[in-house]
């Protein structure tokens, strides 16, 4: 590993993040643990929670990511993975447990304040603007910024060369793939501290999975935080530096990609043996 890797934490492009916002050299790591402030840089910490008056479909579910980590989130439909993003992001209310974020308690923030704070989501479905060009849904993903940020798109073109090529064309028009890229590029416009997949690889070729997740491992490198939900486990795992299996909206299992993906019960249960 070179110096300049360990100095600035792999991170070549680092103003897509908020490392250099305002000129100010900022410390290492800006999602380190604050002092007086311990734990993980996001964390959903022991969220029980439903949907409106319905019942709980989250019982004490804990997921956690810390500055270039990838944390991956798996586990059976319907147990709760989309719920437990959608709770951090605040779209649910909690009947218990807590999200932070840098240390900070933001349970009851909208998501849009959460936006403000750093997050950024890439919802399951429904996340583009598909009547829109693909550069209309990049400027949207800036919308709360007051600043210039055609550095953050030429940032995201480098890392989708494909959505260059495609600008001016509706994200409608696009691949699935291709739309994939288109969201997690909307979110990036936000230039957050903390990146939120639901499902990235949803639909596309083994191929284009692959290729995706390069390009998040590329991202992570760059000190982003992600958390992301995937249906692919085994792959999904082997990229993951920390691991959660959800079952029936509880922690089923959690451990490093490496441990999970060597646990006989989750590989009996979770990944077809
Ligand atoms: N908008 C919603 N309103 C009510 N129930 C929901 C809603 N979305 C999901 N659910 C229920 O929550 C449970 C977990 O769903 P979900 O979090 O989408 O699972 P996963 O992402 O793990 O497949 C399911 O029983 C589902 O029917
Ligand atoms: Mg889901």
């Amino acid at each position: 590993m070179s110096d300049a890797y360990q100095d600035d934490h792999g991170n070549n492009d680092r103003s897509i993040t908020r490392d250099n916002e305002g000129g100010a050299p900022r410390p290492k790591h800006s999602g380190a643990v604050k002092p007086g402030a311990p734990g993980p840089f996001l964390i959903g910490d022991a969220m029980t929670g439903g949907y409106g008056k319905g019942p709980d479909i989250l019982h004490g579910c804990t997921v956690a990511v810390d500055p270039g980590e990838i944390a991956v989130i798996v586990g059976p439909n319907g147990a709760g993975k989309s719920t437990a993003m959608k709770a951090i992001f605040g779209m649910l209310d909690l009947h218990g447990g807590a999200v932070r974020l840098d240390g900070e308690d933001i349970t009851n923030l909208s998501p849009q304040d959460r936006v403000a704070k750093g997050m950024g989501f890439v919802p399951q479905t429904s996340n583009i603007f598909t009547s829109m060009t693909v550069e209309e849904n990049l400027e949207m993903g800036a919308f709360l910024r007051r600043d210039d940020f055609r550095g953050t798109m030429e940032q995201v073109y480098d890392l989708f060369p494909i959505l260059k090529d495609k600008r001016r064309q509706p994200a409608g028009e696009l691949s699935g793939g291709q739309r994939q890229q288109v969201a997690v590029g909307r979110a990036m416009m936000t230039r957050p501290k903390v990146l939120m997949l639901d499902e990235p690889t949803a639909g596309v070729s083994p191929i284009v999975m692959d290729e995706l997740f390069d390009r998040i491992i590329e991202v992570a490198r760059t000190g982003l935080p992600i958390l992301m939900v995937e249906q692919n486990a085994r792959q999904a795992l082997e990229i993951a530096d920390k691991g959660y299996v959800l079952v029936q909206g509880r922690n089923a299992h959690t451990g490093t990609g490496r441990d999970l993906l060597n646990d006989p019960e989750v590989r009996q249960s979770f990944l077809g043996g």
